[in-house]
């Protein structure tokens, strides 16, 4: 297998880092500078494979977009009605962020688009958001009844409406805000458990009429958004990985800045703290709409919990790395509420169980989750990434701790969303 990465286990980690930018919030600063009037200047931008790939597709719909040395861009924004036809199918690579955003996006343009992406991506399911756009009058076709990419897009007229999620996606969520504000009246999504609420945030700071309450979330149609500045805080999802490092690896201690800490996103923090570790919030203040602390991480002895209901959207990208934790600590770890894990980047419970259970975990797959028995030492040995960049990352801080060497392969997915992940863990080992 290509990539494969040999982790040792670790001395200690020290030191100070800093992630790179939020995948969710660098998406959603491309499309909405792109729709804005005028120009957007983006600092801290995530350049990981899923954020390029969005950048790819607005330039591949006519907008000029400048990369301005590390992180930094300016996107010349052409307005509500300013995207050209896509004279290509518009590849969204790994993301299903970019394709389920685009899909409400591209729904209520003039014009007829093709969305397609990786392997993995063309398994995903899309009807969580096709069917919501259907009802809204979009005109949308795709393999298995609409259902798998690619996508063919016809765009079309749409009315605002009233949705009931059946599931707590902010892909879901975000998809239908995006479709609405091409819609005829306004939209309002309403969800079991409060979703990541980045499109909410951004939208108002780019001047769009967004009014949340409880339980959902409404969109006034054809707004004018205003091109302006978006700092994008360090990913809290990248930093949770020396997080969980910083608890379980003896003797440590990681000061990681400028990390976001929306309350919709901080549920690692919370869990991990619920665990017994000890993770203080530093400097807590506001960028561009957005909560951001200093996080100051140390060894901690942890125990298990019982994780399920809102804790999971609060946390849903984190339960790989969340489950190495669980398999340090003493007790079981009860994972529920979850399958939505199972259609992430890859089946995340089927991925984690096998994969820690090769290195002598004891870990249980659930049809909703997993139950994770700590307090054993994990042995070194080989592993896979099943190409999902979480996956490969979770056990790269699985092996930190492991007994002897762990052999990780097809590692080349990290770029997803954490470029240089392997350098700086290198730099914040103390052996
Ligand atoms: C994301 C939403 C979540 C998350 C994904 C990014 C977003 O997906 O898992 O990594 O940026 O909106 P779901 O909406 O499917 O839960």
């Amino acid at each position: 297998m290509t990539d494969t990465r040999c982790v040792t286990p670790a001395g200690s980690l020290q030191g100070e880092l800093r992630v790179p930018g939020d995948k969710s919030i660098s998406h959603r600063s491309i499309m909405l500078g792109s729709l804005a009037e005028g120009k957007t200047v983006v600092r801290g931008f995530l350049q990981g494979e899923d954020n390029l790939a969005t950048l790819r597709a607005f330039r591949g719909m006519g907008i000029e977009i400048e990369e301005c040395g590390e992180g930094e861009l300016i996107i010349c924004g052409r307005g509500l009605d300013g995207l050209r036809e896509p004279d290509d199918v518009l590849d969204c690579g790994n993301s299903g962020t970019t394709m389920r955003l685009m899909t409400g996006l591209l729904a209520g343009q003039k014009f007829h688009s093709v969305l397609s992406g990786d392997k993995y991506l063309r398994r995903r399911p899309m009807r969580r958001v096709t069917a919501p756009l259907a009802e809204m009058g979009a005109r949308i076709r795709g393999r298995d009844g609409g259902n798998l990419a690619p996508l063919a897009i016809e765009g079309s007229p749409l009315q605002g409406r009233t949705y009931h999620s059946p599931i707590a996606s902010a892909q879901v969520k975000s998809a239908l805000l995006l479709a609405g504000l091409y819609a005829k009246g306004s939209t309002t999504v309403y969800e079991s458990h409060r979703s990541r609420d980045h499109s909410e945030r951004m939208l108002a700071y780019f001047g769009a009429e967004v009014r949340p309450f409880v339980g959902g979330v409404t969109i006034a149609p054809r707004p004018r958004l205003n091109g302006c500045e978006v700092i994008v805080p360090g990913d809290i999802s990248s930093a949770a990985f020396f997080l969980v490092a910083g608890l379980i690896v003896p003797d440590s201690e990681m000061m990681i800045r400028s990390v976001g800490i929306n309350p919709t996103r901080s549920g690692v923090i919370d869990l991990l703290r619920r665990m017994g570790g000890s993770i203080e919030l530093k400097d807590e203040r506001e960028v561009c709409g957005e909560p951001v602390a200093d996080l100051l991480v140390r060894t901690s002895r942890l125990q298990g919990i019982e994780i399920g209901g809102e804790d999971v959207p609060r946390a849903i990208d984190e339960f790989p790395v969340i489950s190495v934790a669980a398999a340090f600590a003493e007790g079981t770890t009860v994972i529920r509420d979850a399958r939505e894990l199972r259609v992430k980047e890859t089946d995340r419970i089927a991925a984690i169980c096998a994969e820690l259970n090769k290195l002598g975990g004891r870990v249980e797959a659930l049809e909703d989750g997993l139950i994770i028995h700590g307090g054993n030492e994990l042995n070194g040995g080989q592993v896979s990434s099943h190409g999902d960049h979480r996956i490969a990352m979770s056990m790269a801080v699985a092996a930190l701790r492991a007994k002897r060497e762990v052999r990780i392969s097809d590692t080349g997915c990290t770029a997803t969303s954490f470029p240089g992940f392997w350098d700086l863990l290198a730099q914040l080992r103390r052996d």
